[in-house]
């Protein structure tokens, strides 16, 4: 019947309109100017690369409790064979502050060297970050807060070598501190501060506790998810990000619980990586908007926020976006190609892994939540600028009911 091919069209229509409408058609710049070395015995290379750069001297910058690490001494060993005149600096530490930053800028004589090598967590590269940027131009770090506000390139090499894989600061120019004065969180960012080259060596990983792992594999793991189904992922992020969420996905039980597994080591290092490739050009969503204010209020850390409150904010994405979230749940092997798919389900999958398998479950109220916290966090969620790329608009009711959903 005639009218049968119209109903088919009209029924087309219908199913075309519904689908994620952002999914890969809009315009894109992606970047990705930091150079990736990848594999276990990676860090071997640091010398000549440093030689390459026509570098001699390098500082490396990281956090005193790995300096005893085999990886750690296995880098100095190298460099001192490779008759670099290196110098230590232990004293990164988590969460880097603005008066701990800057008292160590001001004890280290920064001019002295031509390249910095950072080893450790994210903290620890987003602090050398942070002395790259003063070591070249002065100032304190504040001057330097928000996007694009370091004038040039600092001409120092920066390498990166992470020991968590979690943040991604290794490949993102992205670098946090936090300003005790006025209690919050800020980030110094733009071109000229991407690392020069990551060097993610598996084998620096290892040493890190199950907690370390479940709570940097999930921070992660939202990284890729965020990004994906961001506002401004593309053609090419969203690669990157489902390549992300695959490894990840199939390997952070396993990584959280036999530490030693180097395969896993190796896939959850490369799932962060990549998930941070395809972040640092599609931005992130609600989980980072939320984690903004409760990691402030509770002193929580950022990947068990950011992992607990996944699920709900998922399910919440899942009606404009719904395509893309149930190919996360595919991917993730939550949901079977064989079983009916929906959002709750989903849900109720990805809340078992994070709360019960990771033990990463959270009870805001026994941080010291009350009701009458609602007001900010919804304040600190909206006035995040990491809300305004989550592909649904983000209301006040949705952030109460997330908040509610870990009370
Ligand atoms: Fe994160």
């Amino acid at each position: 019947m005639p009218g049968d091919s119209k109903i088919h069209h009209c029924l087309y229509f219908l199913r075309a309109t519904q689908t994620d409408k952002q999914e890969s058609l809009n315009m894109f710049t992606f970047n990705l100017p930091t150079t990736w070395i990848h594999g276990i015995g990676a860090i071997q290379k640091i010398p000549g690369l440093l030689q390459e750069l026509h570098c001699t001297s390098p500082l490396i910058v990281t956090d005193r409790r790995l300096i005893d690490l085999e990886g750690f001494s296995r880098i100095t060993r190298d460099l001192a064979d490779s008759h670099m005149g290196y110098e230590i600096f232990g004293g990164a530490t988590k969460e880097p502050t603005v008066t701990g930053f800057t008292e160590a800028a001001a004890k280290l004589d920064l001019k002295k060297y031509d390249a910095i090598i950072a080893v450790g967590g994210g903290s620890v590269i987003d602090t050398a970050k942070g002395l790259r940027v003063i070591a070249r131009f002065g100032g304190v770090i504040t001057d330097y807060a928000g996007f694009g506000k370091i004038p040039r390139p600092t001409g120092i090499p920066l390498i990166a070598v992470p020991t968590t894989s979690g943040t991604g600061s290794e490949v993102s120019d992205g670098a946090v501190f936090t300003d005790e004065a006025k209690k919050t969180k800020f980030a110094v960012g733009g071109l000229y501060n991407f690392p020069t080259i990551a060097v993610t060596d598996p084998a620096m990983t290892v040493s890190m506790p199950p907690f370390v792992t479940a709570v940097s594999g999930i921070d992660a793991l939202v990284h890729a998810v965020e990004s994906y189904i961001s506002k401004h992922a593309s053609t090419v992020t969203e690669l990157f990000a489902l390549e992300a969420i695959r490894r990840i996905g199939s390997t952070i039980e396993t990584a959280f619980r036999n530490g030693s597994d180097i395969e896993a080591r190796e896939q959850m290092q490369l799932g962060a990586t990549l998930a941070m490739v395809s972040t640092v050009n599609a931005k992130l969503g609600f989980c980072h908007a939320i984690a903004m204010p409760l990691c402030a209020l509770y002193g929580l850390p950022h990947g068990q926020v950011c992992g607990v409150v996944l699920p709900g904010v998922l399910e919440y994405n899942a009606d404009v976006v719904p395509k893309k979230v149930e190919k996360i749940a595919r991917i993730l092997g939550m949901v079977s190609q064989d079983e009916t798919y929906t959002a709750s389900l989903f849900r109720q999958r990805l809340q078992e892994l994070i709360d019960e398998k990771l033990g990463l479950k959270v009870r805001l109220m026994e941080h010291g939540y009350t009701e009458a916290d609602n007001e900010a966090i919804v304040k600190g969620t909206l006035g995040s600028f990491q809300s305004q790329n989550n592909p649904r608009t983000i209301s006040p009711e949705g952030i109460i009911n997330i908040t509610e959903s870990i009370v």
